[in-house]
C-alpha cells in the first residue's frame, strides 16, 4: 500500500487534530533569545521553580530496582495518598500526571455521540482528550470575570451529557468555582470531574465529600505543589465502583517505579514543600500588584501558582514574543473568550523581578 493509502486508514476524526500547543523547552530555543539557554526564565507551564524536594533526587540516585516493574495495583503509592488526602484508598487512583486520570475517565464513559460539558474557557487538556475521544465537547461560556456559570451549565445538559468538566482553581484563569457551585452541578447526577490541580494553592477541595456522592470525581496532580511535573505522577479520588472500573481499564504500569520513590519522599518532606507553596503564594500576591501597576495590563485575581491578564495595550502574541527574546516565557492567548491575554506563572522573587523590568520597558 502507498503512503497515501496508508493515510486513508487513520481514522477520519483525527486527520484534522491539531493536538496540544505544548510549552516550549528551553533548549529549543537556542539562536532565539538574547540570553544563554541556562538563564532562560520559564513562567509558560505553571511549574514549580523552587524543583522537587532534596529527598527526591537522593532516594532516586540510590534507588535500586530500576529493572523491576512497579506495583501495577499501586497498592502502597494508594496508602500513602490516603494518608495524605484523608480519603480512604479504595477510591484512589494514580496515573502518569492528572492529565492520564483525564484521559481514562473519558474512555471510561464517552462513547460516540455522547456530550461531555465544559466550562470555556479552561484547560486545554479537556478539548485534547475529548478530540480524541468519539463523543462530543458542549461548551458552556463563563461569565467576564470567568466564573462558571451554573444555570448555563444545567441549560446546557440534555439527554446525551455523560459528564461535566469542572477545573478549580481554573487553568488559565486562575478563578474559584465556589462550593455551593460545584454541589449544585452535582445535584443535578451526573458525572462531574473536579479537576484540583492547583489546590494546594487555593486550600479548597471538594476530596472530603467523595464516596458521599456518586457522582463527584476529584483530580490532583504532584507536578505543581511538589515540583513532579517531569516525573508524571497525579492521582483521582473516586466513588468506590468508578475507581475500580479505572484500575481495571488503566495502562498496568502507567505510573513508573520512579514517581513512586518521589511521591514517598516528597510526603515524608510535605512541611518543607508546602512553606515553598506559602512562598509562592506570597509571591502571587506581589506580582498582581505590580502588574497591576501596569496601566496596560489587567491581572485577574487568581488563587493558582499562575495569573492570567489582558493585554490592553498592542498583541499578547507580540507581548509573549518580546519577553522570549528577552528569555522570558510566558503563555499567550487569543481564542473567543480569551482574548489577546498572557498567563504568568509565579516564579521566584528574582524572576518576579526580571519580568517587571522588561515589561516596564516596554511600556516606555
Ligand atoms: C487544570 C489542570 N489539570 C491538570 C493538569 C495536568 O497536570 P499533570 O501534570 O498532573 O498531568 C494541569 C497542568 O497544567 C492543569 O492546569
Amino acid at each position: 500500500m502507498t503512503s497515501e493509502g496508508i493515510e486513508k486508514l487513520i481514522r477520519p476524526s483525527l486527520v484534522n487534530f491539531v493536538g496540544y500547543a505544548a510549552s516550549k523547552s528551553p533548549e529549543t530555543l537556542v539562536g532565539k533569545v538574547e540570553v544563554p539557554v541556562e538563564d532562560i526564565i520559564k513562567l509558560d507551564a505553571n511549574e514549580n521553580p523552587y524543583g522537587c524536594s532534596p529527598r527526591v533526587n537522593a532516594a532516586l540516585a540510590n534507588y535500586p530496582d530500576m529493572n523491576i516493574y512497579p506495583d501495577s495495583g499501586q497498592t502502597e503509592l494508594r496508602k500513602l495518598l490516603q494518608a495524605y488526602t484523608g480519603v480512604g484508598s479504595e477510591h484512589i487512583v494514580a496515573g502518569a500526571g492528572s492529565d492520564q486520570l483525564i484521559d481514562i475517565i473519558l474512555r471510561l464513559f464517552i462513547e460516540s455521540g455522547d456530550e461531555v460539558i465544559n466550562c470555556v474557557p479552561t484547560f486545554a487538556m479537556f478539548r485534547f482528550f475529548m478530540g480524541l475521544s468519539d463523543g462530543t465537547l458542549v461548551e458552556v461560556p463563563r461569565d467576564e470575570n470567568f466564573m462558571v456559570i451554573v444555570k448555563a451549565v444545567k441549560a446546557a445538559i440534555t439527554k446525551k451529557t455523560k459528564l461535566v468538566l469542572l477545573a478549580t482553581p481554573n487553568n488559565p484563569t486562575g478563578t474559584v468555582i465556589p462550593r455551593k457551585d460545584i454541589l449544585e452541578i452535582l445535584d443535578t447526577g451526573l458525572p462531574a470531574v473536579v479537576d484540583e490541580a492547583y489546590y494546594e494553592f487555593s486550600g479548597e477541595t471538594m476530596a472530603p465529600l467523595v464516596g458521599q456522592y456518586p457522582n463527584l470525581m476529584v483530580l490532583r496532580t504532584f507536578s505543581k505543589w511538589a515540583g513532579l511535573a517531569g516525573l508524571r505522577i497525579g492521582y483521582g479520588m473516586f466513588p468506590t465502583k468508578i475507581a475500580n472500573y479505572l484500575l481495571r481499564i488503566k495502562e498496568p504500569y502507567g505510573v513508573n517505579m520512579a514517581a513512586i520513590v518521589a511521591v514517598r519522599e516528597s510526603l515524608k518532606d510535605k512541611d518543607s514543600l508546602m512553606n515553598r507553596v506559602k512562598t509562592i503564594i506570597t509571591e502571587r500576591e506581589r506580582l498582581f500588584e505590580e502588574l497591576k501597576k501596569l496601566k496596560w495590563l489587567k491581572p485577574f485575581p487568581s488563587q493558582a501558582n499562575f495569573i492570567f491578564c489582558s493585554v490592553l495595550k498592542d498583541k499578547a502574541s507580540e507581548l509573549q514574543q518580546k519577553l522570549q527574546k528577552k528569555g522570558i516565557l510566558v503563555r499567550h492567548f487569543d481564542q473567543p473568550l480569551l482574548q489577546n491575554g498572557v498567563r504568568i506563572s509565579v516564579g521566584k522573587p528574582e524572576h518576579t523581578d526580571a519580568l517587571i523590568k522588561v515589561l516596564q520597558q516596554l511600556e516606555e
